[in-house]
């Protein structure tokens, strides 16, 4: 999938995320958020003025969300995201009433709607992360000209082929037909097993955020 699938999976096939914003004391605060559309500049999403929402939104641009879609754990996708928002004002606000009808409904006139302003996040990184297959499958996407860390573990040339990092790995996503052996990125849970079994200190860990 390209970050344009993940942006219109969030807006057409969740929805209503949970959202996270900084509050003036540097509190991580989460609330309720539809996220409304999407395009090539990012998410767009509305609030009103006198929440407490948009004061943390306006005190901090500091944004992360995740959006969930199953009955169950093993039945679910999450996608989180993290990154900046802007406010754009209200110029989107008839598109994105017209694309959430919904929307009709809470907001009943144009007098009630004087209080809407619509945000923009403009760069982000995120992560898709399934846990309905097996093994998982997760994926990094990035938007707004910024690249998504690399994270998770990776083999050296310090590798024997000892092949004990498979027998140790729940999702069974390394590949030891190889050596040095090869951690599937695409399926690893980043539980840090085989890091702890290498005999040789040959596994190394990316970016300790
Ligand atoms: C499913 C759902 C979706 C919501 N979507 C929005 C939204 O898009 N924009 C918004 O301002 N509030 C939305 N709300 C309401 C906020 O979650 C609520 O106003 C919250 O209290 C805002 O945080 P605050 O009280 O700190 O301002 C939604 C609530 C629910 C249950």
């Amino acid at each position: 999938m390209q970050t344009r699938d993940y942006l219109r999976y969030i807006v057409e096939g969740i929805h209503s995320v949970v959202f996270a914003t900084v509050d003036s004391m540097g509190r991580p605060v989460t609330c309720a958020i539809d996220i409304m559309d999407y395009d090539e500049g990012g998410l767009y999403f509305l609030t009103a003025k006198g929440k407490n929402f948009y004061g943390r939104l306006k005190g901090n641009d500091n944004i992360a969300f995740t959006a969930m879609k199953g009955r169950d754990t093993l039945s679910c996708v999450a996608v989180s995201v993290q990154g900046r928002a802007r406010e754009i004002g209200a110029d989107r606000l008839v598109d994105l009433f017209f694309k959430n009808p919904y929307m009709e409904k809470i907001y009943p006139d144009a007098d009630s709607r004087g209080a809407l302003t619509v945000f923009q996040i403009y760069e982000g990184t995120g992560e898709w992360f399934d846990l309905s297959r097996f093994p998982i499958e997760r994926a990094s996407f990035s938007f707004g000209g910024i690249q998504a860390d690399e994270a998770g573990y990776f083999v050296t040339d310090r590798c024997i082929g000892c092949k004990f990092c498979r027998s140790r790995c729940p999702q069974a996503c390394i590949d030891t037909a190889q050596t040095p052996a090869v951690i599937r990125q695409e399926h690893c849970l980043h539980c840090g097993n085989c890091l702890e079994i290498c005999p040789v200190g040959a596994i190394e860990r990316r970016n300790i955020l």
